[in-house]
Parts: structure tokens; sequence; C-alpha cells
């Protein structure tokens, strides 16, 4: 089955294309159909995609009463796709809350800073109201990006997602040049960009939460 991954926060600038495109591919190297939705009138992930180093398909909707329509017909694409992620613009939207219906598995960047992660929160929340409605339960997670680990501020900010029930990823994206050369490029991230983005796509992976590495597909046969 298609799965879609949405990638939001109402703060602008939190890494939502970054993450997208590090983890589609790296799900593209793995063997997996992808298609990559943009929403945001930037168009940095069309950009991105339009380079052709990722062999992976990709649209921009930005009616955001198509999007689900758009998303539908996907799912019946033959063959199908493993996934479909859909990036969406940093400010809260009728699109975001398109985004976050069509979705199975919602991602949240949050860089460590506190306007991040009021954003993130807000996100969270926004999200849970979404799935409310919907009386679907749509999980989300937070995920820290350009961080040092090191430092006092990344562990305050995870601290206060931890205490206030907002769910994180353990697994964190570091401050690497390699997410701004990928940009540039149109390539995978590479050397210690694609370590710390294969660690987010692992702890995903240890959660069971994409399905394309349950469902048998993975690893192509040796
Ligand atoms: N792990 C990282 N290491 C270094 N730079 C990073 C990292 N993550 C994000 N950035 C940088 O932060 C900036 C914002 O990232 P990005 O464009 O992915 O955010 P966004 O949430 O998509 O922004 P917008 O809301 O404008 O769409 C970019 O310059 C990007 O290169
Ligand atoms: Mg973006």
């Amino acid at each position: 089955m298609t799965q879609v991954i949405s990638v939001v926060q109402e703060k602008g600038g939190a890494g939502k294309t970054t993450l997208l495109t590090a983890l589609a591919s790296l799900m593209v190297e793995d063997g997996a159909k992808v298609v990559v939705i943009d929403t945001d009138p930037q168009r940095h992930l069309e950009s991105w995609a339009k380079k052709g180093q990722t062999s992976l398909d990709w649209l921009y909707e930005e009616d955001d009463e198509k999007l689900i329509p758009t998303v539908k017909a996907l799912k019946k694409n033959d063959p199908p796709y493993d996934v479909i992620f859909v990036d969406t613009a940093g400010f809260k939207s009728a699109m975001a809350m398109h985004a976050i219906a069509a979705a199975n598995l919602i991602l949240i960047p949050s860089k460590a800073n506190e306007a991040d992660a009021k954003g993130a929160k807000r996100t969270f929340s926004h999200v849970q109201s979404v799935a409310e409605t919907m009386e679907k339960d749509i999980p989300a997670l937070v995920v820290m990006m350009d961080v040092d680990a090191n430092t006092n501020i990344t562990q305050a900010i995870a601290d206060a997602f931890d205490a206030q029930d907002v769910p994180r990823l353990q697994a964190m994206c570091a401050h690497r040049t390699g997410f701004k050369e990928m940009t540039s490029t149109g390539q995978t991230p590479q050397g210690p960009a694609k370590r710390s983005a294969q660690s987010i796509l692992a702890d995903l992976q240890g959660r069971g939460l994409i399905s394309f590495y349950r469902s048998g597909s993975w690893p192509k046969s040796a």
C-alpha cells in the first residue's frame, strides 16, 4: 500500500524541505518508488527534484482543494508508489490541513530554538485536532533539525518537547554542510550529512513507521 508522509511545520525555515529531500533520496537508493508533491509557492522541493539527480517523480500542486484528489490518483498509479511525500509551506494554511488529512505519517521538523519549538508544538496540536475530527490515527513526530547535539539549547528544547508530551524522534539531524550542498546539487546527501539522515530513517524504521521497510519489498533481492 502506498504510504503518504507529509512534512508540516507552521514556522518557516525549520528544515521541512531538507528533511523531506534527504529521506526521499535515501529511500530511492534503497529501491523505493517515490513521488514528491510540492505545495509550497516557493517551490524549493520542485527545484531540487527538477535537477533530475534523484530517480523520483515530482509535481507541484497549488490548489489546496485538489491535494487530496491528487494524492488519491497517485495511490492508483501502476506500478504503485511505495511512498508519496508532501512538502508544505512554513505557515498555517488550508493546504497544510489537507496535507495532514491526506497522510498516514506526519513529520514536524524543528531546529533547536524556541520559535521553532513553539511552531512544532502548535503544529502537533493542529495534527491532533485534524485526527480527532477525522476519527483517524495519524502518527506525528517532531524531528530535531540542524542541531549540535552537545549544546545545552539542544538538550533544553528536547527536554521541553518531552515535558509537554510532544513525541519526537530520538535521532536528531545534525548541522551539516552536506544538506546545503544537497539542495544545490539535487543529489542524495553525502558524507556526514548522509550518515545523519540515515540515523533519522533508521529511527523511523525501528518504530515500524515506514511501510516500505515493513512490506518485504526491502531489501531488494540481492
Ligand atoms: N541539518 C542541517 N544542516 C545544515 N543546514 C540545515 C539543516 N537543516 C536545515 N538546514 C538549512 O536551514 C535552512 C532552512 O531549511 P529548509 O529550507 O529545509 O526549511 P523549510 O522548513 O523547508 O523552510 P520553508 O518554511 O521556507 O519552506 C536551509 O538553508 C537549510 O539548508
Ligand atoms: Mg521548504
